[in-house]
C-alpha cells in the first residue's frame, strides 16, 4: 500500500475550537512505568497515535497484556495494561528501532528485574540522540552496563542503591529513566539538573499514585525516597494534555488570524510560546483550561532560543519558523537542544520562504508569500508545520512522509478540517504500487 499524503489547498483561514489530546511524550513513559507494578494499570486520555501502538507492542513483547478499550468501556483513549504476565526483560531491536522512545522501559525493567537487555536506539533525523546521560544516571544507582551486539545489558550486582545524580543537561529521557529506577532503590536519590517539563511532573504523579515517594518534580532537584518493589501497586492515571499539539494549533490561529481556541490545555504549560505569540502581535486569551489566539495586525519578527522547559520548546521550533516566514521583517531562531533540527527550513524554502542557516542559528526573512508545493516531513513537528504552511500558501501543497505526523498527532487532518482547513489524506498517484513502509523514529 502506497503511503498516503496530505493534500492542502491554501489561501485559507482557521477558526473555531479543537480539544487537545493526551500528551504523546507523557503517555509513552506512563506506559513504561506500569512495568514497575504487578497487576492492572489504567491510563486514560492516551492519544490515538502510532507511537502508542509501538509502545504497546513493546509491553506485549515483555509479556504484558494491553487493552486499548480498557474495562472502562468504549473510550479508545483508555489503556488497560496488565503487567502480571511480564516475564522478560528484553526488548528487540525491531521495536526499539521503530521508536527510540522505547528506551523508556530501561529504568522500569531494571527496577522490576534488577536487569535489562535492551536494543540500543539509533539516532534520527534531528540528531544523534545519545543516551550517555541515561546510562550515567543509572550507573550512579549501581547499574553495570555492557554492550553486546548492539544491545545494552544492564545488571545490578549489588542491587539499586540511592545516589546523588547530577545530569550534565536536563535531559527529559535521562531524568525519566533515573526516576523510574530510583523509586525502588535502597535509600534516597537526588536528581540534580533534572528536566522540568510538565510530562516529568505527570510521570512523578503516576509513580506516586503507584506508591512511590517522588518530590520536587517540575523543579531542577527531584528527591526520591526508595520503597520496596513489592509495595508498588497499579493505579488509574489520566495523562496530561499535549502542550505541543496545542501549540501547533495555536500557531495555526496566529498564522491565519483565527480566532482558534484549544481547550483541555493548561496555559501554564506554554508560558514561553504564548509570550512569543504576543511578541509577534497576536492576542492570546487564557482560560483555566483553554487558550485562544487571534490576530488583526501583521505578524512581527521575533527572536527565539529553544531551551529545556520552561524555555522555548524545541518541539514548536518548526511551527514558529513558519510564523516567522510570514512576519514583516527578519527573525532569528536558534536551536539549542538538537544538533540537526533545521531540516524543515529546506522544505519551507521550497514554498518560497527565505531562510539562511548558520550552525545553530537561522535567519528568517519574512514577508514573501508562500506558494503551495510538494514537500516532505522530516520529523513529526516539521510535518505538522508543513501542513499549516499549506493552509496559508497560494495553491496546493502535497505533504509526503506523513507517517511522521501520525506518530504524534491524533486525527490531525480531522481537527484541522473542523477549523475550516481544506485538507485531506490521499494516495499520491493513481497506479499506486505496494511500497515498503519506512519506519520512523522519535
Ligand atoms: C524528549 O526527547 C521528547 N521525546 C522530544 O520530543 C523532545 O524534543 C525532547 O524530549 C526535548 O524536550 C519524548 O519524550 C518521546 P532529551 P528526549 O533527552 O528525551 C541530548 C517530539 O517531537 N542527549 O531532553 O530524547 C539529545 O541528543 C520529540 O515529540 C544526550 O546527549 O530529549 C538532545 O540533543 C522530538 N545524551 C538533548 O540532549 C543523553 O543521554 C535533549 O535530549 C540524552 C540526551
Amino acid at each position: 500500500m502506497a503511503q498516503e499524503i496530505i493534500v492542502v489547498h491554501g489561501n485559507n483561514t482557521l477558526t473555531g475550537t479543537v480539544s487537545a489530546s493526551g500528551a504523546k511524550n507523557s503517555a509513552l513513559k506512563l506506559m513504561a512505568a506500569s512495568i514497575l507494578a504487578r497487576g492492572e494499570c489504567v491510563i486514560r486520555n492516551v492519544p490515538l497515535i502510532s507511537d502508542i501502538d509501538v509502545m504497546s507492542d513493546v509491553l506485549v513483547e515483555l509479556g504484558a497484556r494491553v487493552d486499548r478499550n480498557g474495562h472502562a468501556g468504549r473510550d479508545e483513549h483508555v489503556l488497560t495494561i496488565d503487567t502480571s504476565g511480564i516475564d522478560s526483560f528484553e526488548t528487540p531491536y525491531e521495536l526499539v528501532s521503530k521508536m527510540r522512545a522505547s528506551i523508556a522501559v530501561l529504568g522500569p525493567l531494571i527496577g522490576r528485574f534488577g536487569r535489562a537487555f535492551v536494543a540500543m536506539p539509533g539516532g534520527c533525523q534531528i540528531g544523534a540522540r545519545k543516551i550517555d546521560m541515561h546510562l550515567r544516571g543509572l550507573e550512579a544507582l549501581g547499574v553495570v552496563f555492557s554492550v553486546e551486539h548492539g544491545y545494552l545489558r544492564a545488571e545490578t550486582p549489588s542491587g539499586l542503591i540511592g545516589a546523588h545524580i547530577v545530569l550534565d543537561f536536563p535531559s527529559v529521557g535521562a531524568t525519566e529513566n533515573a526516576m523510574m529506577a530510583a523509586v525502588v532503590a535502597e535509600g534516597e536519590t537526588v536528581i540534580a539538573n533534572a528536566a522540568r517539563e510538565p510530562e516529568i511532573v505527570d510521570l512523578a504523579n503516576m509513580l506516586n499514585d503507584m506508591g512511590a515517594r517522588v518530590s520536587g518534580a517540575g523543579g531542577s532537584i527531584i528527591t526520591i525516597e526508595g520503597v520496596p518493589l513489592e509495595s508498588l501497586h497499579p493505579c488509574d492515571h489520566t495523562t496530561v494534555s499535549d502542550r505541543i499539539e496545542a501549540g501547533t494549533f495555536l500557531v495555526g490561529g496566529a498564522l491565519t488570524g483565527g480566532p482558534v481556541t484549544v481547550k483541555n490545555i493548561d496555559p501554564s504549560f506554554l508560558r514561553m510560546a504564548l509570550a512569543k505569540l504576543r511578541e509577534m502581535g497576536c492576542k492570546v486569551e487564557e482560560g483555566p483550561d483553554s487558550i485562544t489566539v487571534s490576530r488583526t495586525e501583521p505578524l512581527r519578527p521575533v527572536e527565539i532560543q529553544t531551551l529545556p522547559h520552561p524555555g522555548f520548546p524545541t518541539d514548536l521550533q518548526a511551527q514558529f519558523m513558519l510564523l516567522a516566514a510570514c512576519a514583516q521583517g527578519t527573525s532569528v531562531i536558534t536551536e539549542n537542544v538538537f544538533e540537526n533540527r533545521f531540516m524543515f527550513a529546506a522544505e519551507l524554502a521550497r514554498m518560497g520562504a527565505e531562510i539562511s542557516i548558520e550552525d545553530h542559528h537561522s535567519l528568517v526573512r519574512g514577508g514573501r508569500p508562500l506558494q503551495g508545493a510538494p514537500v516532505s516531513s522530516t520529523d513529526l513537528r516539521a510535518g505538522a508545520a508543513l501542513v499549516l504552511a499549506g493552509i496559508v500558501a497560494d495553491g496546493e501543497t502535497r505533504v509526503h512522509k506523513i507517517s511522521h505526523i501520525d506518530r504524534g498527532y491524533e486525527d490531525y487532518v480531522g481537527k484541522l478540517r473542523s477549523l475550516g482547513a481544506d485538507v485531506s489524506r490521499q494516495l499520491p498517484y493513481r497506479n499506486h504500487r505496494a511500497t515498503v513502509r519506512v519506519e520512523t523514529e522519535d
